[in-house]
């Protein structure tokens, strides 16, 4: 009668000892956690898909521009001005990827693209389409080798 609570008593306590330590293991777990994702995030640099959104929002406004017949010189060069502007922050906004040498390439072939829409402004809505089209040739061929 009187030994039956006695093997009964160790088992418990260590069993609370063990439920504590793994639930403080749990608990300091979850907040190592999040001080990890907030510095992760703290690091994210919102500069590179900034830049790439500015650039979409201008080919948009081309091929918006052209489907609504307005394709005037101050329609259009506007956008060619922006696109070539932000094209030379494409090594610094990907400081990682322009250590290679095709990105390095894709970015001066987009360059060029705009240098030479700029030089022979599109006077119509096809040369719009035409150009929006060269220039997102340059896009697409810098997202298949680094995008994603
Ligand atoms: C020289 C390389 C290069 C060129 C040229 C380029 N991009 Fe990008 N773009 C990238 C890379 C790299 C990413 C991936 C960014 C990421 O997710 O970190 C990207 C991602 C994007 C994204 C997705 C952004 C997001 O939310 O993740 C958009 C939109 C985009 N680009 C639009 C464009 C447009 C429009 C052009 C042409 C006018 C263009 N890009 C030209 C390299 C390029």
């Amino acid at each position: 009668m009187s030994t039956s609570p006695e093997p009964i008593r160790p088992k418990s306590s260590a069993f609370s000892r063990y439920l504590f330590v793994l639930l403080f293991g749990l608990v300091l777990g979850a907040v190592a956690a999040v001080m990890l994702l907030n510095a992760w995030k703290a690091r994210q640099d919102p500069f590179p898909e900034s830049l790439m959104h500015v650039q979409g929002w201008h080919m948009k406004q081309l091929g918006t521009k052209a489907s609504e017949n307005r394709c005037a010189a101050t329609d259009i060069i506007p956008h060619l001005k922006a696109l070539r502007v932000t094209a030379d922050d494409l090594e610094t906004a990907f400081p990682d990827e322009s250590d290679d040498e095709r990105f390095r390439k894709h970015a001066s072939a987009m360059r060029a693209t705009l240098d030479e829409a700029q030089a022979n402004p599109p006077i119509n809505c096809d040369g719009v389409n035409a150009a929006a089209a060269k220039i997102g040739e340059n896009c697409k061929a810098c997202h298949q080798d680094f995008k994603g």
